[in-house]
């Protein structure tokens, strides 16, 4: 019998950067360390470990160097951490990632409230770091805000595709296009991700969802379909920025994995390792999660029949 070959897609995991930088309650760097450990064993291609931003800003990532120092690298597994500015890329490749997350946003509003930068000075200090990293690390750089701004409302394709340009330009090669606060919808996200694919084939481009209005798994799929097979999401669905209002959680890791693995795609990861991991988060972080799957169980879970429908059923 011919075994069909399952297409492979990547899933990076963002639950202990995206999400923890948007916790009230500290979580210490001993559990971080343990459930990026666990992590590590579930098959995911990437994590986000921590980013290496201002301690005044991003409090809940203030022991970015300690968590690097301490975890334990998988073979196979991507350890990347979000840079805003030169300083942090130094302090990251002190730190041996493997991969630079540089962060700008395609609105100017959004990146000044976020990086108090312009996008040009943004642009500037990638260009200072793409300088620096080379044969370090790679370089990636996640565009907030690529489908809509929470102050400046709907973003053009036109201005996108002209930032890839410009990234393009300084040598990036590694782009995600991210909705910072869930304002994508499936056609939008099709068609941008399309004439990205359609302009830098060689590109290796990452889509990045939140679930802000539940819009998330559909433009996940929508991003699919036009040729994205790489995904960041985050385990529980925790996650959001802290300086863009309304923002929430990412799209679920768990969720992400259960659908593409149930549509028959390849993800690699073990979905049972995620679950209980993700079942654990609500004492981590003390709140209930988004999760779906980790509530209801896979499409694989059985019910006992009831006893009163005896030999009938
Ligand atoms: N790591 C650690 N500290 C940093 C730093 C970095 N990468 N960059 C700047 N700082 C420190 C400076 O040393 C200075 O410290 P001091 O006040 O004790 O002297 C302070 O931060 C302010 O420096 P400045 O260059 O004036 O930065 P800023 O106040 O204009 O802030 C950023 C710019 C980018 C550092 C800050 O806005 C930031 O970290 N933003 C990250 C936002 C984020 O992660 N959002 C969520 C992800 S989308
Ligand atoms: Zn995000």
């Amino acid at each position: 019998m011919k075994t069909v070959e399952r297409q492979r897609l990547y899933i990076q995991e963002v639950s202990v950067r995206d999400g923890f930088q948007i916790e009230p309650r500290f979580v210490p760097t001993d559990r971080k360390v343990e459930l990026i450990d666990a992590l590590s064993r579930t098959g995911l291609a990437k994590i986000e470990v921590t980013s290496f931003t201002s301690p005044r800003a991003i409090p809940a990532l203030a022991d970015a160097e300690e968590v690097m120092r301490r975890i334990e690298r998988v073979p196979g597994v991507q350890y990347a951490a979000l840079v805003p500015n030169v300083r942090g890329a130094e302090r990251a490749l002190a730190c041996d990632v493997d991969e630079l997350n540089l962060v700008m946003s395609a609105s100017g509003t959004h990146n000044l409230a976020n990086l108090r930068m312009t996008p040009e000075q943004s642009l500037a200090q990638f260009a200072d770091i793409v300088a620096i990293a080379a044969g370090r690390a790679q370089v990636n750089v996640s565009l907030s805000t690529a489908f809509g701004c929470p102050f400046e409302g709907a973003i053009a394709d036109a201005v996108v595709l002209g930032l890839l340009e410009r990234l393009a330009q300084i040598g990036i090669q590694r782009v995600t296009l991210c909705d910072t606060t869930g304002m994508a919808n499936p056609a939008q996200v099709r068609r941008l991700c399309h004439a990205v694919r359609t302009a830098w084939p060689g590109l290796t481009l990452t889509a990045h969802f939140h679930d802000t209005r539940s819009m998330g798994l559909a433009n996940a799929l929508a991003a699919l379909e036009a040729g994205v097979d790489r995904f960041d999401a985050s385990l529980g669905g925790l996650g959001g920025c802290p300086f863009a209002p309304g923002a929430s959680g990412n799209v679920c890791t768990e969720d992400l994995v259960h659908m593409f693995e149930a549509m028959g795609y390849d993800t690699g990861v073990d979905l049972d390792a995620l679950l209980v991991l993700a079942r654990g988060l609500p004492e981590l972080v003390g709140h209930d999660v988004p999760g779906q799957v980790a509530k209801a169980g896979p499409w694989t879970r059985r019910y006992p029949v009831p006893e009163s429908l005896g030999a009938q059923a």
